[in-house]
């Protein structure tokens, strides 16, 4: 199970994913690869291709949110010379180029209606139609299927086949944020870092335990690809340093702590509690233009708290 080595994480709802991917890929099964954009699936597909039977066979990927409708069909189905303007040649469609193979469907949840009722034939009965022919041919592929949407609701919005989604989802592979399995974080660093110094013969950068701890609060919305990313140009920048949470883009500290005081991260050096809470005050007062009563809404006081605290602060009381 070699191929499954290169998807690193220990948290039990990966290692579950793992084991559920390694028998489906011993079986000729439609897998459906559900998770959000950048958690892996691309790279589960190209796993479970790599350890099936079909893995000496053709491997092709077709993104459905990247192409119209009518290109699409033609990407999948092939088509005749003459059947629309622009159609020079007679085309192989990428099911009949795949035929023995596997087919990976990416961000199945934009193909539009018409092709989801011709994916549903070739599923059903391995047949197919070029755009601009009558006569259908037969293929034998296996379909991995990936989707960033939930199929489940676009069914019930009427935006997706139910048939089709039912013949999909057979084998269901979900996976999980990256900040639902934090514990798997600082594998995927060290992984990350690791690949950057040896593919560049640079010393690996070490991350300082406040850095880490703005990366574990850290919402993700690119999941594992955003941390990769990350990564390398950690990498390349620190190469053999230590990285410091002033290293870390700003992105990572904008709205930290406005909600809750849990991704409040106390810096390396320390800071000084009283001219935070007179700086706090000063923005919430900016902000609401000098405002009492929304400045201690802001701040989680009550306005007599709040006048209390500016006083002791020797705030000019100017009282709005
Ligand atoms: N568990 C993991 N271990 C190692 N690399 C990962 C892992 N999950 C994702 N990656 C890497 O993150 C990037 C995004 O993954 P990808 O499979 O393309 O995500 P998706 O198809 O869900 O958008 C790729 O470079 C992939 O190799
Ligand atoms: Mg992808």
């Amino acid at each position: 199970m070699g191929h499954f080595k290169t998807i690193i994480g220990h948290s039990p709802s990966l290692e579950s994913i793992i084991r559920s991917a390694k028998m489906v890929a011993a079986t000729d099964v439609t897998v459906l690869i559900k998770g959000e954009t950048g958690t892996g699936k691309e790279l589960f597909a190209n796993a479970i291709q790599r350890e099936s039977s079909r893995a000496g066979k053709p491997f092709i990927c077709l993104n459905c949110a990247a192409l119209s409708e009518s290109l699409i069909e033609s990407e999948l189905f092939g088509h005749k010379k003459g059947a629309f303007t622009g159609a020079a040649t007679n085309k192989t469609g990428l099911f009949e180029a795949a035929d023995g193979g596997t087919v990976f469907l990416d961000e199945i949840n934009s193909l539009p209606m018409t092709i989801q009722a011709k994916l549903l034939r070739v599923l059903e009965s391995g047949e197919c139609l070029a755009v601009g022919d009558t006569k259908v041919y037969r293929v034998n592929v296996r379909i991995i299927a990936a989707t960033n949407a939930d199929l489940n609701q676009q069914v019930r919005a009427g935006q997706f086949r139910r048939d089709l989604y039912y013949r999909l989802d057979v084998v269901p592979l979900e996976l999980p944020p990256l900040t639902r399995r934090l514990e798997d974080l600082e594998h995927l660093i060290n992984h990350f870092m690791a690949m950057v110094a040896s593919t560049h013969g640079i010393a690996s950068p070490s991350l300082s335990k406040s850095a880490l701890a703005v990366l574990k609060n850290y919402p993700w919305p690119g999941n594992v690809r955003e941390l990769r990313n990350l990564c390398e140009r950690l990498s390349i920048l620190l190469a053999g340093k230590v990285i410091e949470v002033e290293h870390l883009p700003s992105e990572f500290f904008s709205g930290v702590n406005n909600t809750s005081l849990e991704g409040f991260i106390l810096p390396h050096e320390g800071l000084n509690l009283e001219q935070l809470e007179v700086e706090l005050i000063q923005q919430a007062l900016d902000r609401t233009n000098g405002n009492r009563s929304k400045s201690a809404k802001l701040l989680g006081l009550t306005r007599d708290t709040l006048l209390y605290r500016m006083q002791k602060h020797g705030f000019r009381d100017s009282g709005k």
